[in-house]
């Protein structure tokens, strides 16, 4: 038997009882800056919690916290799982169900890439339009869960057409340059050859990552709707002048972390505002 989320979200509502968190987020590498700017509920490391997976990423706190962030209830992970790290895909699953569970209608989910076109260099942020899974793994193989959703189903407009729509127009309002794209998902621990880099942009890739794709898979399969910013540290390998390091990808994370951070925060609080009708019911205890 694998990790069971529903053991994992009954120990997270016992510790924050009758929260109901309405969007799920994910934060990238060196993004867990957001994580200060929220209003605290509570805070529990993953290793606390029983039957969720643990990352060993440096630079990824492995934290979840429930709170309020832009006046919405919220669910934060601070670090995620990769599949480089060689857990089971399926493993991968458990997080995005326990947030479901949890409640969410909606998850965001950021990571760190490299881009593949010099005029979208570090301190960038691209708006994920589509993506392509490279990695040959998926968290959904196996049996399939009905609880959480069908055998079969559509990745088409995986990345929600309306809540990108939303991110553009916010973006232009703060004049944060938003570039859009589709983000590929290469296994990793190493960066990409040159020559796969030349590989994957011939087959339609804008930017780079080792990540995502399995949480957005997930999210897709249990009905949630997905918005997905990647926040560029690099040009692709081939591009850059510098090495590629994950001390760099740390390093150039911070340029764009800023941007990024505001641009959830009014994400949150004009969903909050003005699309509580379409996007999210109103639940009984007012808990909006
Ligand atoms: N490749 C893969 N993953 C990454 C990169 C990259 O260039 N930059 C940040 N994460």
């Amino acid at each position: 038997m694998g990790l069971n989320p529903y053991n994992a979200a009954d120990f997270i509502q016992e510790t924050a009882p009758g929260f109901r968190p309405r969007v799920g987020i994910i934060l990238g590498s060196g993004l867990g800056g957001l994580a200060d700017r929220i209003d605290v509920v509570a805070s529990i490391e993953f290793k606390d919690i029983p039957d969720f997976p643990q990352s060993s990423v440096e630079g990824h706190a492995g934290r979840l916290i429930l709170g309020r962030l832009g006046g919405m209830p919220i669910v934060c992970m601070q670090g995620r799982i990769h599949l480089y790290e060689g857990a089971d895909p399926q493993d991968l699953a458990v997080p995005v169900r326990v947030l479901k569970l949890l409640g969410i209608e909606i998850l965001l989910v950021t990571n760190a890439a490299g881009s593949f076109h010099k005029d979208v260099g570090p301190g960038r942020l691209m708006l994920i339009t589509d993506h392509i899974n490279m990695t040959a793994r998926n968290p959904l193989v196996g049996d399939n869960d009905d609880r959480f959703g069908p055998r079969f189903f559509s990745m088409e407009d995986a990345y929600d057409p309306t809540l990108r729509d939303h991110f553009k127009a916010i973006a232009k309002e703060m004049k944060i340059e938003l570039a859009e794209g589709v983000y590929l998902h290469y296994l990793g621990p190493n960066f990409e050859t040159p020559a796969e880099i030349n590989a994957f942009r011939i087959l339609g890739a804008d930017a780079v990552g080792m990540s995502t794709t399995p949480e957005v898979l997930v999210a897709r399969h249990c009905g949630l709707k997905v918005a997905a910013i990647s926040n560029i540290t690099n040009l692709v390998a081939g591009l850059s002048e510098t090495k590629l390091s994950h001390e760099q990808t740390l390093e150039c994370a911070k340029l764009a972390a800023e941007d990024l951070e505001q641009l959830i925060i009014i994400f949150l609080e004009t969903l909050k505002r003005e699309l509580l009708k379409t996007h999210i019911k109103e639940d009984d205890n007012g808990n909006s």
